[in-house]
């Protein structure tokens, strides 16, 4: 059985797509065959995993959300042993307004999903700023959602209409979907503010949230424009050894 993650948080910015990019390159270095689903039109983590624009112009996510080609034709594999990619362009912004009035909207990705023959140990979507259609959708395709909060002022805020969100999908589309965990991320060890953040958090929080914590890392925020996950341009780096401990935490924790 896989596992289904949707990375979402409405905030901009936070490190979903970060996030996105490199569990899943960890989660395949350990040797778990992964897929990641990039839900945003901003196609950061398709990019940012180093897709070659021009393989998926024609048939992307989008097509296969409106069901015109299916969901294994859009997969591409990455130059990642175990790591597959269904790209995202800007056509997925169609959906936010295409869907209305469809039957059974929420519930495209699920079904595109349920509908997959190859086998995956994990799916990760990384999901846009938005508490929209795609994202709606990913939460109704998923078993577990990880909420980033950057360690910031005003990390919180905006929390409760997720949550709320996400009582809603669970109760109306998803009774599987669970909090995974809240991943902390952006933390500068000599900030006050990102102590006080991460203290605030786990007090509200507790157990719900992961034991990694990502730091701030020039190399984190260079890799992209490379088309490389962390783990490929920087083995030794801060910001690869956080996402390898997290990926740890989620293969053993049984996420
Ligand atoms: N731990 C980190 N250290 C340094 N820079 C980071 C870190 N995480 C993310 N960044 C940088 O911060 C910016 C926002 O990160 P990212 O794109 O992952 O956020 P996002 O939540 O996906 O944004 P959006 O809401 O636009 O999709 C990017 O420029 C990224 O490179
Ligand atoms: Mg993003």
């Amino acid at each position: 059985m896989n596992k289904i993650i949707c990375i979402a948080n409405q905030k901009g910015g936070v490190g979903k797509t970060t996030t996105a990019i490199n569990l899943s390159a960890s989660l395949a270095a350990a040797e778990k065959k992964t897929l990641l689903i990039d839900g945003d039109s901003q196609g950061n983590s398709t990019s940012g995993i180093g897709t070659d624009r021009n393989a998926f112009q024609a048939a992307n996510l989008y097509h296969a959300m409106i069901g015109h080609v299916p969901l294994k034709d859009v997969i591409i594999h990455t130059a990642i042993p175990h790591l597959d990619v269904v790209p995202s362009n800007q056509d997925l912004i169609g959906i936010e307004f295409e869907f209305i009035g469809l039957e059974e909207k929420e519930k495209r990705l699920k079904n595109l999903l349920t509908s997959l023959d190859s086998h995956y140990d994990f799916i990760i979507i990384d999901c846009p700023p938005s508490l929209g259609m795609m994202t709606v959708n990913a939460l109704a395709a998923s078993d577990y959602l990880i909420v980033p909060l950057q360690c910031e002022y005003f990390a919180m805020e905006g929390l409760g209409y997720l949550l709320n969100t996400v009582k809603l999908v669970k109760a109306q589309l998803n009774p599987n979907l669970a909090l995974g965990g809240i991943l902390l991320t952006m933390f500068d060890q000599r900030n006050l503010l990102s102590h006080r953040v991460s203290d605030d958090v786990r007090k509200h929080f507790g157990d719900k949230v992961f034991k990694t914590v990502i730091p701030r890392n020039v190399r984190l925020s260079e890799c992209p424009s490379h088309g490389l996950p962390i783990i490929l341009y920087d083995i030794k780096s801060r910001g690869a050894l956080a996402y390898m401990e997290m990926a740890r935490e989620i293969i053993q924790g049984g996420l």
